[in-house]
């Protein structure tokens, strides 16, 4: 079995570092309940001209950069975002127009926290199909712009930027290489306990984000074990020998509880919650490029990738890099 293959990352970050210090000269909060609660230090705020497409585009030349390809070899753009430039048309498009590579696929996915997940098995699977030879998988977010600054209970968890893989068919890959195996899954019985109070359709406002984080964190951790089973299971794979978690960057605490219900040291689990915060779509992809980058995920080793986000939609992925 041989699936699509992670051939280089990229991420991007805004300029600008807010710490839990500077929010709490502003609201009701303080830098030890932050950190107790979620493991948070700091988050980057998109600063005016940055937006969720400009943020893609650095992360997508960085990843290009890696892979060591031209962006005219790229014939497919998946973004996932849940805070795009525009309601129409897609950031993808726009990405795509600033790479310079018009012609191929491009287009969103909305899948919040999990997009980054849903965005990656999509794109193995056109890949797959032969409809594309080259993608970039992009999650890209400016949640800052979403974020009720007063509402204490949600505006610290969440920052923003963007990461980037490019992604190749699986071609002559040896067996046993590249994307293994995939699950996602939504239930949207769960709107009410993550979701934004607006959009074109219903208030033609851009809305805020709203979540009852309690709820959110109990359906996070049995989700996020159910799914990594089925992707274990269904690579025929025991815990024991993935060399490295990606999960999306929620929570310091839901990472620990799902490792340890898996049985996974917490040693072999990516943590950038701390100087990231949750960026969303983005938060796997600037994981595993922070990871690549200083040495730590090499050539050869077993990634799981997993996030879980608003909708409820989930899901996991597991690679042979
Ligand atoms: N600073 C200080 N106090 C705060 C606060 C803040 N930023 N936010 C909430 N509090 C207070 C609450 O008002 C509450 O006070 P009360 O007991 O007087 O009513 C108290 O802290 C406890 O709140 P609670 O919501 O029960 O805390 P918690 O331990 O569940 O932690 C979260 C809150 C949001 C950090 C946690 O529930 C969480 O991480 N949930 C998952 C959220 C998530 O990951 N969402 C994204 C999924 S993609």
């Amino acid at each position: 079995m041989s699936g699509s293959r992670i051939i280089g990352s990229g991420s991007a970050l805004p300029e600008r570092v807010v710490t839990n210090a500077e929010l709490a000269e502003r609201i009701d909060t303080s830098d030890e309940w932050i950190i107790e609660r979620t493991g948070i230090r700091q988050r980057h705020i998109a600063g005016e001209g940055e937006t969720t497409s400009t943020l893609a585009t650095a992360a997508a030349r960085a990843a290009l950069a890696d892979a060591g390809i031209d962006a005219s070899e790229i014939d497919l753009i998946v973004l996932a975002t849940a805070t795009p430039d525009n309601t129409f048309p897609a950031t993808a498009t726009k990405v795509q127009a600033a790479l310079g590579c018009n012609g191929g696929i491009a287009f969103d996915v909305a899948a919040v926290c999990s997009g980054f997940l849903y965005a990656l098995t999509t794109a193995d699977s056109l890949l797959k199909t032969g409809m594309a030879k080259r993608a970039l998988v992009i999650g890209a977010e400016t949640f800052s712009r979403i974020l009720d600054w007063e509402d204490r209970t949600t505006c610290v968890l969440f920052g923003d930027g963007a990461g980037a893989i490019v992604l190749e068919a699986p071609g002559d890959n040896a067996p046993g290489t590249g994307v293994l195996a995939s699950r996602l899954h939504a239930d949207g019985a769960q709107h009410d306990l993550l979701y934004v109070d607006g959009g074109p359709s219903t208030t033609q406002t851009v809305g805020h984000l709203r979540m009852k984080g309690r709820e959110v964190f109990r359906h996070a951790v049995v989700n996020l074990s159910s799914v990594l089973n089925e992707v274990l299971e269904d690579a025929d794979i025991s815990a024991s020998q993935i060399d490295w978690v990606v999960p999306h960057q929620a929570n310091a605490r839901i990472l620990d509880a799902t490792a340890k219900k898996l049985g996974i040291p917490a040693e072999k689990v990516i943590v950038t919650v701390q100087s990231h915060a949750n960026t969303s779509a983005a938060s796997v992809p600037l994981a595993y490029d922070t990871a690549r980058k200083d040495g730590r995920i090499k050539d050869g080793d077993l990634v799981m990738f997993e996030a879980m986000g608003g909708g409820f939609t989930w899901g996991a992925c597991l690679a042979r890099i």
